[in-house]
């Protein structure tokens, strides 16, 4: 995988990342997507949306507002429980999440078992057993075993409130500031991640609001709504895309941890008893939607959580390999009545369901998968760029995006800008444009456009030459292979629709 400082500069060089407010030297964990970030942005989140609403009969969309009633966070227990465990270092005045440190201590030992592996895999060749070897090399299995401890030791601390054990385990496993090397910490205390902001013009009458900090309470509030209007039957569920907000103290690693960040999240209403099997089937169906996209089943892994949030009886995160290790990618929440209820109670209104198969009313259960956009972004942005050396002993630039997902999916390029054959490649755009995002380059030789292209992630480029002109063909190349292939413009749309229709990448996930 690239260099992570590669990928924020290619993010950045290319149009993808930019800063916020750069010209004022920027704003901590805050970023604003540029011209080709956008278009991928809205390609993964449509991705999602039509795996979820447009592939499920019993699954619908809403779109609610960031600001809601405060009371709303009373009830879901944000106002009381949304906090991070943060502890200070005293020389360099840094603040830290407790359980951040502890976790990038645990990856730094896995970087150690990963190396092991490696080792021996080079050593091994072909006859090495990977599986086998994790069980049985005494080194890695005492790693491993570190790990195990150090993380349930935290969980169970961080589950019972303990944070005097949260800062023992830190100084026990001689954690050092990151930025000044020192040990010398202060005690723990919990810090709430929710941004306030006022309604109302005079200081009087001015109502303390939240900026939203997860979307799912949109779904919550309204759970009645959709379900009277939409006549909708459980098993349903209701999704939505929208922005969250999170005053992250430990802001850092580019978009991964942001301040503004994206969701995409589902809740999926169920009948009481029934969740554990609905959370197992939507565990697996989220991890299909990943591996549907093709970036390597190896990448991917279930962290089943040891310390539950204060709403779920069940949790499991899946993780994908970021350039800085295994992290979490999508939560999978199991999140029992508990945000009904609670809204019924603040709110003093019953949000019941009557089963007509069950002759009875009640509050129905709830398992939730949530994404962040932006991490997704991330995933797919960091697992493309690839520096590739070429037969030729050149290297080439490469963002090997899903096509499906490619902010372009084609570059028409004329071969020289004369003897027609810009118009026809004008020609050509305006017919393509109808089905897919194209773009048009006719500066600079054609080897540097195809080199930008590559660089952007668009995965076809068409070459309109001079036999275009004599027989209406046109070369078509392949951004992963390089390959050329010459093609009659006739048959282009036809080839094109078939390799960039999403049905063939979602029918993975049935
Ligand atoms: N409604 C449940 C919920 O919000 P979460 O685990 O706090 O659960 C869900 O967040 C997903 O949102 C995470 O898996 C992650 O992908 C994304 N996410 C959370 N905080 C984020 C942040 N500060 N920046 C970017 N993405 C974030």
């Amino acid at each position: 995988m690239t260099d992570f400082k590669k990928i924020i500069s290619h993010a950045k060089q290319y149009g993808f990342v930019f800063p916020s407010s750069e010209i004022y030297d920027g704003l901590s964990a805050v970023y604003d997507y540029a011209q080709n970030g956008v278009a991928l942005k809205k390609n993964i989140r449509d991705y999602w949306w039509k795996s979820m609403v447009q592939l499920h009969h019993n699954i619908v969309g809403i779109d609610t507002a960031i600001f809601m009633h405060p009371t709303t966070w009373k009830a879901s227990g944000h106002v009381d429980a949304f906090n991070d465990p943060l502890i200070d270092n005293k020389d360099s005045k840094k603040r830290y999440r407790a359980d951040v440190l502890v976790e990038d201590y645990c990856s730094k030992i896995e970087n150690k078992m990963d190396k092991e592996i490696a080792k021996a895999a080079k050593r091994f060749g072909d006859d090495f057993d990977q599986e086998e070897f994790i069980k049985t090399n005494r080194r890695v299995v005492g790693y491993q075993e570190k790990i195990n401890q150090i993380l349930k030791r935290l969980g169970q601390s961080l589950e019972k409130e303990d944070l005097t054990n949260v800062k023992n385990l830190i100084e026990e496993l001689e954690i050092a500031c990151p930025e000044s090397g020192s040990r010398n910490w202060t005690e723990v205390k919990q810090f709430n991640l929710m941004f306030g902001t006022k309604l109302g013009a005079s200081a009087d009458s001015a109502m303390d609001l939240y900026l939203r900090p997860e979307t799912a309470q949109g779904i919550f509030v309204n759970f009645l709504n959709v379900q009277k209007t939409g006549r909708l039957k459980i098993p349903f569920g209701i999704a939505q895309t929208g922005k969250a907000f999170r005053n992250e103290i430990v802001a850092r690693q580019f978009i991964f941890r942001m301040r503004e960040f994206e969701q995409m999240e589902m809740q999926f209403f169920i009948p009481p008893g029934t969740q554990k099997e609905w959370y197992n089937q939507w565990k697996e169906t989220r991890l299909k939607w990943h591996l549907s996209l093709g970036m390597g089943e190896e990448n991917y892994r279930f962290h089943d959580h040891e310390k539950l949030a204060h709403y779920a009886d069940a949790a499991a995160d899946i993780e994908f390999k970021f350039p800085f290790g295994f992290k979490e990618l999508e939560g999978i929440h199991s999140r029992t009545d508990f945000d009904l209820v609670s809204h019924e109670e603040f709110s003093g209104k019953k949000l019941q369901y009557f089963d007509h198969e069950q002759n009875e009313n009640y509050v129905p259960y709830v398992v939730e998968t949530s994404v962040g956009l932006d991490r997704m972004f991330l995933a797919v942005f960091s697992w493309a760029l690839r520096e590739e050396m070429l037969e030729d002993g050149s290297s080439r630039t490469v963002l090997k995006l899903p096509s499906i997902l490619a902010p372009i999916k084609i570059a028409i390029l004329p071969l020289v800008k004369k003897d027609g054959l810009p118009e026809l490649g004008k020609k050509l755009m305006d017919d393509l444009k109808w089905n897919h995002e194209v773009s048009y380059d006719e500066k600079d030789a054609v080897g540097r456009r195809y080199r930008r292209q590559d660089a952007l992630g668009t995965p076809y480029c068409i070459t309109v030459d001079h036999q275009t002109l004599e027989d209406q063909t046109v070369t078509i190349r392949d951004r992963d292979t390089m390959k050329q292939e010459r093609i009659s413009i006739e048959a282009l749309g036809g080839f094109l629709n078939k390799k960039l229709d999403f049905k063939n990448w979602l029918k993975k996930i049935q």
